[in-house]
């Protein structure tokens, strides 16, 4: 090709190295007739700056592999790799947001924003500020003073999250932080990530099951099969951003919300089929 003979006029642009590995993961519960393979083989890469959801049916192992990336679940074979370490226990780069309510209902706003930063000894004075910093990016500036108890669910969850961000991680992992949430909450609440992602280019994995969530919010989705949990398929979101919940509405949105589908469907199907079978082996027979 002609431009070949002109090679030493071209520049090649290495592909920014990744942040994150994860290498042909393999995660095995119990021994013998009674053992769940609930991540088998799972190989993908994060890049800095990149949002990076994982989606698949419930039991397909995303909460294992979170486990797993996030140090919590040390027995597993294959690599995860944070900015070249060996993940084998929680690493500093990592912040981790979950499903479950896990703000402090005895603290105020700003006492749970500052928790880990207390918990590592920094003054006073600056984890006050950078717990007010972090409040306002989640949008809950003039709460502070406020109890858990005395916010939405969806306020709280954004607590969670600016105590997970105040410790600055490198990269936020989140396992299906809207579940609890209605569709209303969790579509403003996407914004809200979305726009955090744009002030911080946070690199973030997403875990979740939900597909307008996983659409909204990446720049890739990779797609689980149900048991084992394998990568089906990975595929790239080529949406322009900022993307408030209007993209939802758009035809490219709904495109890629039915591709994905047509892949999940076949896996939620195989789910559901496993379940009630399951229940019908359970069932006494008449
Ligand atoms: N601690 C555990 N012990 C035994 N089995 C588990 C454990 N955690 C998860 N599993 C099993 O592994 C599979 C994947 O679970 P999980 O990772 O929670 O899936 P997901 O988050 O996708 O719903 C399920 O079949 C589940 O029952
Ligand atoms: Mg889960």
């Amino acid at each position: 090709m002609s431009n070949v003979a002109n090679a030493s006029t071209v520049t090649t642009v290495a592909a920014p190295k990744p942040q994150l590995v994860i290498d042909k993961v393999f995660k095995r519960f119990g021994d013998g007739p009674g053992a769940v393979v609930a991540v088998d083989q799972v190989s993908f890469d994060v890049r800095p700056g990149e949002f990076v959801a994982v989606i698949g049916p419930s039991g397909c192992g995303k909460s294992t592999l979170f486990n797993i990336i996030g140090g919590l679940l040390d027995d597993y074979s294959g690599d995860v790799l944070c900015e070249g370490d060996r993940v084998a226990g929680p690493h500093p780069a990592i912040g981790m947001v979950f499903q479950e309510e896990s703000t402090f209902p005895w603290r105020n706003v700003l006492d749970n924003v500052a928790f880990p930063l207390e918990l590592r000894g920094v003054g006073k004075a600056e984890r006050l500020e950078r717990a007010h910093h972090f409040i306002d990016l989640v949008g809950l500036g003039g709460f502070e003073k406020r109890m858990p108890s005395e916010l939405s669910g969806g306020m709280r969850q954004r607590v969670s999250i600016a105590r997970t961000l105040v410790s600055q991680p490198h990269i936020l992992l989140m396992d299906e932080p809207f579940a609890a949430l209605d569709e209303q909450t969790r579509l403003l609440l996407g914004d809200k990530i979305t726009q955090i992602q744009q002030d911080l280019k946070q690199t973030t994995l997403l875990i979740t099951h939900n597909l307008t969530e996983a659409v909204q919010l990446s720049d890739r989705i990779v797609v689980m099969t149900y048991r084992p949990g394998r990568v089906k398929r990975t595929v790239s979101i080529d949406l322009p951003r900022p993307r408030t919940s209007d993209v939802v509405s758009s035809a490219a949105f709904g495109k890629y919300v039915a591709e994905i589908w047509a892949d999940l469907r076949e896996e939620a199907s195989r789910g559901m089929a496993d379940a009630e079978g399951r229940t019908r082996g359970a069932a006494p027979r008449g």
